[in-house]
């Protein structure tokens, strides 16, 4: 099946796209499970559509044991019965074409789910199999009773396990950079390759229109897998040079798909989810011959200062410029402290997923947190390039403390015996209508996770229509986005008389914003957009307005 959009949407719709993405299990149930599910999602596409976003980008929602919610994928064709059937995604992909909404799926090429039927034959197979050849098997070191290497996995503990062979014994040990079920695929050999041309071409082929690559830079490793220097172990930053990152070679993988891609036509895209620094090297995901798009965890990771914000938004503009590729922005996703709350914290510590919970030393004051993210997302959203958005966040919605122990999910709370809450904060099913069961989330009232007393007044129905909510101020910066061609415009800083208010002119609006503590004085000009209600000529702490620029000249 494929399924066209209007021949009026560009081969480079992309360059200036606002795609919203869609965490399956959070975002709506259909029926009674407490997860959310596609015909869910499809449900509600006409939402988006008002909302005014360009493209939607799904979470995993393949077949998967979900012991990392559904980044452990045991069969990439496959719709996990959780979530629906394939026509149900087939469905939901006509759906959001018939209302102009692009569609990008997860493709997860680092790793499978320890279910997945290559991973169960390996295991059944002995040393030095093919089998075994397509994952990362290693003796042990020592007696082999010791791991290969160092490695540890980024949702903690070793990065190797131990497997138990065919006639019992204790033998080989295999790498899994995440989860122990989520065993590492060997990029060195033509099989995987093989493996994964045919799973692009089996979505294209249901008319997708590109694939968001998960763990991008983490497919290759050095050869030999050295193992780390003490310091380096305990570096556990996201932007931490290890041997398995950012090796050259994936973007031979990236080129080839750049290819399959081309088979389909000039519009379908690639998107890089690489944890990479500086941005000159997450830029070499985006040249001309590779892929369209690459996370800019730089800007996400920044924290709220002015000159911050001013280097990031600079540096991205020349980093991705320079080779011919539009910058994207981002606040929130599922890996990170929601923005709503993130931005009354510090700095890049605070998005590694550490998380937050009850016990966290450092909990972000609500009412700056909220200010600090409406205010960035409306400077965010007047810079050039394409930006993407997190599920609730158009709802304003904070990252959610209080989560019993006994309900976290993320592997990483797990794994490290709670040291780490981890990412379930941020995971909560979203809010729909006040007065429904879970809010509007499921027609049974079950929830996964616990929705939090304060999701009520932040439903969809209580800011629908209603002025200076969160959600009339997203529509109303993605209306005037589009109407007046930011995403493809050009930034012009404007020198303002604070170190702490940034302005920007793109096109006929400029941008303001007051990252400080103290209020500062508004130009005179028609104010279009403003991420608080005062209405008193100053832009205050934690605030930013659109204003008309020719009323600033
Ligand atoms: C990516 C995903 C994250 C997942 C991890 C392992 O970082 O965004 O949610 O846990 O990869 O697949």
């Amino acid at each position: 099946m494929t399924s066209e959009l209007s021949p009026m949407s560009a081969a480079d719709w992309w360059r200036d796209a606002v795609i919203y993405q869609v965490y399956p299990r959070s975002f709506c149930a259909s029926g009674g499970t407490g997860f959310g599910d596609l015909p869910g999602i499809t449900q509600k596409l006409p939402e988006l559509r008002k909302l005014g976003v360009d493209a939607v980008w799904l979470s995993p929602f393949y077949t998967s044991p979900q012991n990392d919610a559904g980044y452990d994928v045991a069969d990439y064709c496959g719709v996990d019965s959780l979530f629906g059937t394939l026509a149900d995604a087939e469905h939901l992909i006509q759906s959001a074409h018939d209302l102009d909404l692009r569609i990008i799926v997860d493709l997860v090429p680092n790793h499978s789910s320890s279910e997945h039927e290559w991973f169960k034959q390996a295991l059944a197979s002995p040393p030095g199999s093919p089998e075994r050849e397509r994952y990362m098997f290693r003796d042990g070191s020592g007696d082999g009773s010791e791991p290969p290497n160092n490695w540890q996995s980024v949702f903690g503990g070793p990065a190797w396990t131990r497997v138990v062979e065919a006639d019992g014994t204790p033998g080989q040990w295999y790498l899994h950079l995440f989860d122990s079920t989520q065993p590492d695929f060997n990029w060195e050999n033509p099989e995987v390759w093989d493996f994964f041309d045919d799973v692009l071409r089996f979505w294209l082929d249901r008319g997708v229109d590109g694939f968001r690559i998960d763990v991008a830079h983490g497919l290759m490793k050095v050869p030999g897998l050295p193992s780390l220097s003490p310091e380096d172990l305990a570096d556990i930053r996201p932007d931490a040079q290890k041997p398995y990152w950012n090796q050259e070679k994936v973007h031979d993988v990236y080129r080839r798909w750049h290819r399959v891609l081309g088979e389909y036509g000039p519009d379908r895209i690639l998107t890089a989810e690489a944890w990479v620094w500086p941005l000159e090297s997450m830029a070499q995901y985006v040249r001309e011959d590779e892929m369209q798009h690459a996370f800019n965890f730089a800007y996400l990771a920044t924290s709220w200062q002015a000159d911050n914000v001013k280097s990031v938004v600079d540096h991205s503009l020349s980093a991705f410029g320079a080779v011919g590729a539009p910058s994207t922005w981002v606040l929130s996703n599922h890996d990170v402290i929601r923005h709503s709350s993130r931005l009354a914290m510090g700095a890049l510590e605070s998005v590694v997923p550490g998380g937050l919970g009850p016990k966290s030393p450092e909990k972000p004051d609500p009412d700056v947190a909220m200010r600090r993210g409406r205010a960035a997302t409306t400077f965010m959203l007047g810079l050039p390039g394409s930006s993407y958005l997190y599920q609730g966040e158009e709802l304003g919605l904070p990252e959610v403390i209080e989560i019993p122990d006994d309900k976290r999910e993320d592997p990483t709370f797990h794994r490290t015996n709670g040291e780490r809450y981890g990412r379930d904060g941020c995971r909560v099913p979203i809010p729909w209508e006040k007065d429904a069961p879970a809010y509007g989330f499921s027609p049974s009232g079950d929830s996964w996770l616990p929705q939090p007393d304060t999701f009520g007044d932040l439903a969809r129905d209580q800011q629908e229509g209603v002025e200076g909510s969160t959600l009339e101020l997203y529509k109303t910066l993605l209306r005037l986005r589009k109407a007046e061609g930011l995403g493809r415009g050009e930034l012009q800083w404007i020198a303002t008389d604070s170190p702490d208010v940034l302005a920007y002119q793109n096109g006929g609006i400029t941008v303001m914003c007051n990252f400080g503590d103290t209020p500062f004085d508004l130009p005179h000009g028609d104010v279009l957009a403003s991420s608080e209600s005062e209405r008193d000529g100053t832009l205050q702490p934690g605030h930013a307005v659109w204003i008309q620029s020719a009323a600033t000249e």
